[in-house]
């Protein structure tokens, strides 16, 4: 009995991998190395000493995709294979909407044809949008303001309607907050191509001398100290929920949805300011305008997930900010863009 995961050659896939392959699954990975590296594999490898079965596939393959059910018995899939650079979205929305929606079409295709009903699904907090208050609790209303996230509520409300349909399914929906940080080990993390759009890979390359200054978006913001406040969640911690959610869906039919985040709003500046403490590297910076779309505050309430998946985060952002420099230390000149 194997796991399916789809992008497991990606930043948040890779770290899941490792952690099932810890934990004793079997896993099958399919990736198309758009945004990942082949590489990656052999690391999981190497950090977690198991093998596991891998194809190069595109998700929107459907002969290849019937090929790896033909030959691997599936019990689950954890889908994480999708586009995800809010900017890139807005200037190629098409491709978004076809890889991310029509990708996920052909998947859910293939797994009903096999009877495979069970899924983790790789969502998203930009589903919330622009929120009034924070913390967000999984029932404040959606409103994605941008075309990466309108694909994840799309799909989100597309597997509630397969549900509806077949009440055979078992679907958790995962709705991350700000991933970062990287495996212990300094083998695997975050690899953005080109200038990095978030916050935390940035920094590293400034601190790696890639970089000669992080530019911060604004600081009048309505928060603490002006600069937006995010819930900063370490990706081994998020790769962790998986393992929960999974539990979940191989026991109970139905779909629900849970916030993955910390709990705790951290600025701009806190981020800089641990970062430096925590590496004792300086991390020079300008004040610049606002990014459009930037929201004030967007931290998660994820008590729910901890009272039905059993799971809460547990590393600090000292923890997050150590291992994304010990990631980019271990990564200066080969492997990282
Ligand atoms: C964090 C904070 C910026 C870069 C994005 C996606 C979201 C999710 C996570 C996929 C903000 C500030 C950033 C920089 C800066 N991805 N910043 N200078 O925008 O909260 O969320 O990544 O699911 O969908 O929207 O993360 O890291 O880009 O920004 O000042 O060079 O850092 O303004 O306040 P964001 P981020």
């Amino acid at each position: 009995m194997s796991i399916l995961v789809t992008g497991g050659a990606g930043y948040i896939g890779s770290h899941t991998c490792v952690e099932l392959l810890n934990k004793g699954y079997d896993i099958v990975v399919i990736d198309n190395f758009l945004n990942s590296k082949c590489e990656v594999l052999k690391r999981i490898e190497d950090i977690t000493g198991k093998k596991f079965k891998f194809c190069k596939i595109d998700i929107l393959d459907k002969e290849g995709l019937e090929k790896v059910f033909l030959e691997n018995y599936i019990e689950a899939v954890i889908h994480f294979a999708g586009f995800k650079a809010v900017g890139e979205s807005v200037k190629i929305p098409l491709k978004y909407y076809y890889n991310n929606i029509t990708g996920t079409i052909v998947l859910c295709e293939v797994m009903q044809k096999y009877s495979v009903k069970n899924m983790v699904f790789s969502s998203s907090a930009t589903v919330y949008g622009k929120v009034k208050i924070v913390p967000i609790t999984e029932d404040f209303p959606l409103n994605a303001t941008n075309p990466y996230g309108r694909t994840k509520l799309i799909v989100e409300e597309m597997l509630r309607d397969l549900y509806i349909s077949d009440n055979d399914w078992s679907i958790v929906l995962l709705r991350y907050f700000n991933p970062i940080g990287a495996h212990e080990s300094g083998m695997i993390g975050e690899d953005p191509k080109g200038i990095p759009n978030n916050l935390m890979p940035y920094i590293t390359q400034v601190a790696a001398g890639k970089r000669d200054k992080l530019y911060i978006f604004g600081n009048d913001y309505d928060t603490h100290d002006g600069t937006g406040v995010r819930d900063y969640i370490h990706v081994v911690d998020l790769a962790k929920g998986h393992l929960k959610a999974l539990e979940k869906i191989m026991v109970t039919k139905g779909i629900d949805v849970y916030n993955i985040g910390t709990g705790i709003g951290y600025s701009v500046l806190d981020v800089v300011k641990t970062f430096e403490k925590v590496t004792g590297k300086n991390i020079p910076y300008v004040i610049t305008d606002r990014r459009l779309g930037d929201v004030d505050k967007c931290y998660a309430d994820s008590t729910k997930a901890y009272k039905e998946l059993g799971w809460k985060a547990e590393k600090s952002l000292e923890d997050m900010c150590k291992d994304s420099w010990n990631w980019q230390k271990n990564n200066l000149d080969g492997f990282v863009h």
